[in-house]
């Protein structure tokens, strides 16, 4: 699918945005294993954490969905049945680590595969721990998907160090942690967002955060809950930077999360000079829920890197964006993640850059974009990441006449709304 964007002078009104994608994946992970039926209210639309769900379906776990509101029927930690076919995980990473997590503990064998982006993500990442653990998996060239998962019921716990600080791998070993033998414990450089800390305990866990170090002890039955998913800060971003960059914007996005583990993002816009409120913030589930409002700003640019890198990582794309038409400029480093995204991240943003005119630099693992730049009209491609899409539809907001974004369908991954949410706000 194109869609052809035109130029806007403000971005104005008030929205509210589809389930967080990250904590939209947890609760379902987590729902399936508990006892009892979870009420999930205001799911993600995207197909990401509709693919979690396809895949707890496959393991025997009934779910019932009614719009945004999703009921699953977990039967407990050993409620599982042996999948009969593969389990689809469509574009989604965060479904094929976090779900392994859990399998690899099961009395049976799991076989995952998604889509081509998939087939390049790397999985070594999740297999040397749970292989510590005691799981044995089998990977294209030790790390690619398809994968296959011979699980182990009677795992052990482990002490692990990730040698590269990740929320999906910490929570795809503290979920092992559910089952093995003992206390598993996490340990990062830095802080990575920590939804699934929070859902664990909501849903009954023995977990145990400590700053960057996590302990979860086995033998704890999770129970069903009824939780509400608060919008998604990452899809946000998106109508955050395309109202700081129009003229006359003045937008109110309700009922957002704002988890601290997320929120350096907005710490980074506010400092480069955004003029951003966060406002009646309150608790649901243990989240961080608050509406935003933000005005039309001067945004001065600036630098990420080190732990704001990996904090702002799904970010990065729209904040180049921003970066063009900041006044210094931006430079990223130590963001050689982005390569291994649903696409070579570093490579897609130059690319479209490029096209529509923009002065872009790259190395191994950052970019450099120069400020008070014009983007020009242009054709620009998704490359099938859903960031990459949302990130260039609001640059073409900026050009110089209509752009088109191919294979624009991509967005619905994480964001299906998003194209009909940019029109109703757009001036
Ligand atoms: C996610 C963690 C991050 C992020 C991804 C979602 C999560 O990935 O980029 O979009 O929900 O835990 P890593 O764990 O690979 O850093």
């Amino acid at each position: 699918m194109q869609v052809k964007i035109q130029p806007a002078s403000a971005i104005s009104g008030a929205i509210r945005l589809p389930g967080d994608k990250s904590i939209s994946h947890r609760y379902a992970i987590l729902a399936s294993v508990a006892e009892g039926t979870s009420t999930l209210r205001n799911y993600s639309t995207g197909a990401d954490p509709h693919s979690t769900l396809n895949c707890v379906e496959t393991l025997g776990i009934g779910v019932e969905r009614d719009g945004t509101e999703i009921k699953v029927h977990g039967k407990g930690l050993r409620g599982y049945t042996a999948p009969a076919k593969t389990l689809d995980v469509g574009n989604s990473g965060s479904t094929i680590r976090m779900m392994s997590g859990i399998l690899a503990a099961q009395p049976f064998t799991s076989r995952l595969e998604g889509d081509s982006s998939i087939a390049r993500r790397p999985m070594k990442r999740i297999i040397t721990p749970l292989e510590l653990m005691g799981a044995k998996i089998a990977a294209v060239d030790g790390t690619y998907p398809p994968i296959e998962i011979q699980g182990n019921a009677d795992l052990q716990a482990i002490d692990y160090t990730l040698p590269v600080a990740s929320a999906q791998v910490k929570s795809c070993v503290l979920f092992a942690g559910l089952y093995a033998n003992g206390t598993t414990v996490t340990r990062e450089s830095h802080k990575t967002r920590d939804h699934s800390e929070i859902a664990l305990k909501e849903f009954g866990a023995d977990i145990r955060p400590q700053g960057t170090t996590v302990s979860i002890t086995s033998g704890a039955a999770l129970t069903g809950r009824e939780l509400l998913v608060p919008g998604d800060l990452s899809g946000a971003a998106f109508f955050l930077v395309a109202a700081i960059l129009a003229k006359e914007s003045n937008l109110v996005i309700y009922d957002v999360g704002v988890n601290p583990s997320r929120t350096a993002l907005i710490d980074f816009l506010v400092g480069g000079g955004a003029q951003i409120k966060v406002l009646d913030v309150r608790s649901s589930g243990g989240e961080l829920i608050g509406d935003l409002q933000v005005r039309a700003s001067k945004f001065q640019g600036g630098v990420i890197e080190k732990g704001v890198t990996a904090a702002l990582i799904d970010e990065i794309p729209v904040l180049a964006v921003l970066g063009a038409m900041s006044e210094e400029g931006l430079v990223v480093r130590d963001a050689g993640e982005l390569r291994v995204k649903e696409t070579d991240r570093i490579a897609t943003v130059a690319e479209n850059m490029r096209r529509m005119g923009i002065e872009i630099e790259t190395s191994h693992d950052g970019l450099r974009v120069p400020g008070k730049q014009q983007f020009r009209a242009a054709e620009v491609d998704s490359f099938g990441d859903h960031r990459i899409a949302m990130a260039f539809a609001v640059a073409s907001l900026f050009a110089d006449g209509e752009s088109t974004v191919n294979e624009a369908e991509a967005a619905s991954v994480s964001f299906a709304e998003f194209y009909d949410t940019l029109e109703r706000i757009r001036g």
